[in-house]
């Protein structure tokens, strides 16, 4: 265990965790976007902004993914902190205005508008939907490309490939920007992702007649686990 100060207070910690991990243990808030409990941290969105002091120098970090260090004193609302979280959170909103998390973080900040305009964007880069696809799917559907002539990286946005796709829908889930959705509609699940529109087969009840999975979801599992393939014939309120 070490021990380290998050506004103040001394929180204990276990070895590896970040400084997030410590202060979501001592009860301390810090605001997250980028950021699920299931998966690794990369500090994409910097709204987890702290103010660090590791050798009595100021710096300012993301406590997604600092390391905790015996020691370490951490402010988490100091006027530094609260200056670099008002412009991650501006520039998420100026780029995703429409997003409710966003707009949710913004006003926690009293942000009504962001004081300058950039270019409106579905996608945030946060790279959760990569993430989840990745390292809880296992599938490693989703990538980033860099979109335009240039390949500007304000143009880079999440493909899915359709060859590796199952249509599970958790990249939707996990998505803070409602920049991937997915609609069942009879036989059909269609994901929209910024670029592209992917369409699966649902799979039909024996019993109810209800469509209630992807098929190609469920011949994934049935590969991974490796169950009979009659186990999904009926839907999961048709079971024993
Ligand atoms: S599509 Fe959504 S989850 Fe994926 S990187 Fe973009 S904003 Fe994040
Ligand atoms: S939550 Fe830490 S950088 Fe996004």
């Amino acid at each position: 265990m070490v021990k380290l100060t998050i506004d103040d207070k001394v929180v204990e910690a276990e070895e590896g965790w970040t400084i997030l991990d410590a202060a979501i243990q001592a009860g301390i808030h810090i605001p997250t976007l980028c950021s699920h409990e299931s998966l690794s941290r990369v500090g994409a969105c910097r709204v987890c902004v702290v103010e660090i002091k590791p050798n009595g120098e100021s710096n300012l970090t993301t406590a997604c993914t600092y390391p905790v260090e015996a020691g370490l004193e951490v402010k988490t609302n100091s006027e530094k902190v609260m200056e670099a979280r008002r412009l991650a959170v501006e520039l998420l909103l100026a780029q995703r205005p429409h997003s409710a998390k966003i707009q949710k973080l913004a006003q926690k900040l009293s942000i009504e508008e962001p004081s300058f305009t950039l270019k409106e964007r579905e996608c945030i880069l946060c790279e959760l939907c990569v993430r989840a696809c990745r390292e809880i799917v296992g599938a490693e559907a989703i990538t980033f490309i860099a979109q335009g002539k240039d390949r500007d990286i304000d143009e880079a946005t999440v493909v899915h490939s359709l060859e590796k796709c199952i249509g599970c829908d958790s990249c939707a889930y996990v998505c803070p920007t409602e920049a991937i959705t997915v609609e069942d509609i009879d036989d059909t699940r269609t994901i929209s992702t910024p670029g592209d529109k992917l369409e699966f087969k649902l799979k039909k009840c024996k019993v109810c007649g209800k469509y209630w999975a992807p098929e190609k979801q469920l011949e994934y599992i049935i590969e991974k686990w490796n169950l009979e393939p009659e186990i999904f014939d009926t839907c999961p309120d048709c079971r024993d």
